[in-house]
């Protein structure tokens, strides 16, 4: 970085000038958050009810498809450019191998087709990944108590074909298994699908933030860690790594996840990469504001907007948040 010569030491130069009133604060900020920065994560379920509250996740509700359609338009008049499809299904359809992960009349691809015909307008990002459809909650297939990378693979190409035949704009696969990219990508180019997006969750390691999240789609009773697939937090070359290949294998988009705890490898990705690069910011970590601030430890709207700066600040395109309608309506008000 360089300096200007004019930048001088104190008393002459006075940092605090360019403080001193949200006039010129705003006028001299460098970075922005709006609207379009926006990616919101909806769970949606098949229980015979419109709204079912997540306990974890104070103010995020399962919905129903119809009332994931209404959300969708509320979500599309604020200006909020996607949604992320995460679904939560009767617990009676899991098994082993995740049938209804390709079940053409499944919950995510009627959501789907609900959505894109009532709102064609806003993005649809569906997560590539078995957990919320096996028995067990890994995002793979187990063969002899392992996950299966290739078995896997071929299970979640269906998976993406079915979600962008019912109308998903952006695959994203967030199951971490080497190669997957690529062959989604033949699958989809096979069926002349060449517009649909891949959005790679391709740094996602292994996390404690996690926990709400794998409440709300009904998975927390899995035993075991996801630490075969996702990454080891000590790692930040590897994240690199992860996302060359990715790129390579033609994802238009990358993510890394969670946020907060991971903003050196956002930064270092988008730095290193200058491709669409999103975080999401987690469950756990949209738990833990909620918590501070009902122990009275945190001024809400503050702490909200203080998180989602820092990932525009770490160079992010955009970020996937469970705050992101409210956010929408704040900045709209
Ligand atoms: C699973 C998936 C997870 C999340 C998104 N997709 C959980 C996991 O890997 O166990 C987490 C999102 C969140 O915590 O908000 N494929």
């Amino acid at each position: 970085m360089t300096f200007s010569p004019l930048v001088g030491a104190y008393p002459l130069s006075r940092p605090r000038r360019l403080r001193q009133s949200a006039w010129v604060r705003d006028l001299v900020a460098e970075h922005r958050l709006t609207v379009a920065d926006l990616i919101w994560p909806i769970f949606v379920h098949d229980k015979d009810m419109a709204r079912d509250p997540i306990r974890s996740l104070e103010g995020v509700d399962r919905l129903s498809i119809a009332e994931a359609v209404r959300e969708a338009r509320e979500a599309h008049a604020l200006g909020i450019p996607a949604l992320a499809l995460f679904p939560n299904i009767d617990p009676s359809l899991r098994n082993d191998d995740a049938t209804a992960a390709y079940d053409t009349d499944g919950l995510i691809a009627r959501t789907c087709r609900a959505i894109k015909s009532a709102v064609p307008e806003i993005g649809l990002i569906v997560d590539v990944a078995l957990d919320p459809f096996t028995s067990h909650g890994h995002d793979g297939i187990l063969c002899d108590g392992k996950i299966h990378n290739e078995k896997t693979i071929e299970i979640l190409t269906r998976q993406a074909l079915v979600q962008a035949e019912a109308g998903a704009d952006v695959l994203a696969p967030s199951d971490m298994m080497d190669g997957r990219i690529g062959e989604i990508r033949k699958a989809l180019e096979a069926q002349g699908l060449t517009d649909k997006l891949i959005l790679s969750y391709a740094a996602k390691y292994a996390s404690a933030f996690y926990g709400p999240f794998r409440d709300a789609v009904g998975t927390s009773a899995l035993k075991g860690d996801k630490k075969t697939y996702q990454m080891d937090s000590a790692n930040t070359d590897e994240a690199l790594r992860e996302v060359a290949m990715d790129l390579q294998e033609s994802a238009d988009m990358v993510m890394v996840k969670p946020g907060l705890p991971y903003l050196d490898i956002v930064q270092r990705v988008s730095e290193t990469f200058r491709v669409p690069t999103f975080v999401y910011q987690v469950s756990g970590e949209y738990a833990m504001i909620k918590a501070a601030v009902n122990a009275g430890f945190m001024d809400h709207d503050k702490g909200v907007f203080e998180t989602l700066l820092a990932f525009k600040r770490a160079g992010a395109s955009g970020v996937l948040t469970y705050f992101a309608k409210y956010v929408a309506e704040k900045l709209k008000g």
